[in-house]
């Protein structure tokens, strides 16, 4: 019976994870400008979208919720694929973006709130990617390459964090290689990231309701059987106290559905046995040693108060787009003045200022954190992601299992030594 409705699911068109029709999106527009080293620079017109995991989730023949806070519905999904066929995603309309949402787009500028009293529910934080198309992720080749963006990050407290990465999806959202997602790009499908996260509510067009557990406490959102892995280039993690920048080598050369060991989970003492190197190699100035860098205030080489330019620069062994990652360079613009990035700050150790992977093993090595970078490929691995091209994408979250500790405090909280400070 159970091969029967897996079999149907392939080749019937009804069993799909459905895009719904009850609200039409609204994906809203954002300019980027692409510049070539001489200085020109040409805009390009992109879009807005909201990931698959915070939009309405109801029966695909009227409006009752398939997915209400924490839970799914038992009547529509007892079992994965009669979940996934009678369920569909919807879309967000012009008014919803803000008023239900938090985010608004203004010519280049994104704004994202955290907490959004809206007229249905209170929403909390969000997760948007970049479409170069209605319904195509824009795909980032980075490698020997730059990214710049301004942030404002001086309304963001300690134990929240404005992030902004890249990982590796398929710029469709998957539509094209599961025959059950119907939603693809358009509607946010294809999450991954180097965490494996397990609180997908859709992985492979596919409703991850086998083994659902719902957040504690009446909280959004619960974690299922699968997990959903890929690469990740984290540019920003941050808020007004501490900022990092960080790269997630993987194992997988693209988005990878996992289950069991693979998922690298902490609760089964798997962390390190995962597809994904969940620590990665980091670099953080408050960690690393430099505790005036950055914070509020002018007494702060870089000034979080205000907004600050952020450079990365993605090195390679031969100056081409063709060579091996060496080195993720990162530097600040702030008052018009390039501020260089802080300095490894220990002694018996160089004093590195970016991340290479000379820089990983030694500063690894200090704090005794395991080199899982290293085993899963380093920065070639990393560089070859960047290669293949990467999804950009931009959230706001709180941390309801550490409290964002890693970013910004002391963690683990009763740890000593160098490392274990990361804010204050
Ligand atoms: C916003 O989304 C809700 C469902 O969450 C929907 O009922 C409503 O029609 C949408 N549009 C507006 C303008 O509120
Ligand atoms: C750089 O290295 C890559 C791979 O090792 C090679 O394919 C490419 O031709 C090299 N480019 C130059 C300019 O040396």
């Amino acid at each position: 019976m159970k091969l029967f409705l897996i079999v149907s699911c392939l080749f019937s068109t009804i069993c799909a994870q459905h895009a719904g029709t009850n609200i039409p999106e609204a994906a809203p527009q954002i300019t980027i400008e692409k510049c070539s080293s001489g200085g020109s620079c040409q805009q390009e017109v992109s879009f807005i979208t909201l990931d698959s995991n915070w939009r309405w989730i109801h029966h695909v023949d009227d409006s009752v919720n398939c997915f209400t806070v924490n839970e799914w519905d038992q009547q529509f999904c007892p079992d994965v694929s009669t979940c996934t066929s009678e369920c569909a995603l919807d879309g967000v309309d012009q008014a919803n973006w803000s008023a239900t949402f938090g985010i608004q787009t203004s010519g280049s500028e994104l704004s994202l709130k955290f907490i959004t009293e809206g007229p249905f529910f209170e929403n909390e934080g969000s997760r948007v990617f970049l479409l170069e198309s209605e319904t195509k992720y824009k795909m980032f080749s980075l490698l020997n390459k730059e990214f710049t963006f301004d942030v404002d990050a001086s309304q963001l407290d300690c134990g929240l964090n404005g992030a902004l990465y890249f990982v590796e999806m398929e710029q469709d959202g998957g539509l094209s290689k599961y025959p059950t997602n119907e939603a693809g790009a358009k509607f946010g499908t294809g999450y991954c990231d180097a965490q494996c996260p397990h609180d997908m509510k859709w992985i492979n067009g596919e409703a991850n309701v086998q083994d659902w557990v719902p957040a504690e406490n009446g909280e959004p959102g619960g974690n299922g059987h699968f997990g959903s892995c890929c690469m990740e280039m984290e540019l920003w993690q941050a808020n007004r106290k501490s900022q990092t920048y960080i790269a997630h080598a993987c194992e997988v050369n693209e988005p990878t559905r996992c289950e069991g060991q693979d998922c690298g989970d902490d609760a089964s003492g798997d962390r390190y046995n995962g597809v994904c190197d969940k620590d990665g190699c980091d670099f953080a100035s408050y960690r690393m040693g430099d505790t005036s860098f950055f914070g509020e205030g002018s007494s702060f080489q870089v000034d979080s108060s205000k907004p600050v330019t952020v450079v990365t620069q993605f090195i390679t062994d031969n100056g081409s787009d063709e060579g091996d990652l060496v080195e993720i360079r990162r530097k600040y613009v702030q008052n018009g003045q390039v501020i260089e990035n802080s300095k490894v700050n220990f002694d018996g150790v160089s004093d590195y200022d970016s991340i290479t992977d000379d820089f990983c093993t030694d500063i690894k090595d200090l704090f005794g954190d395991v080199n899982d970078h290293q085993k899963k490929g380093g920065l070639k691995a990393m560089g070859e992601a960047l290669k293949r091209g990467m999804v950009l994408v931009m959230s706001m979250r709180d941390d309801h299992e550490s409290y964002m500790l890693w970013l910004d405090s002391n963690y683990p909280e009763d740890g000593s030594g160098p490392g274990v400070e990361r804010g204050p």
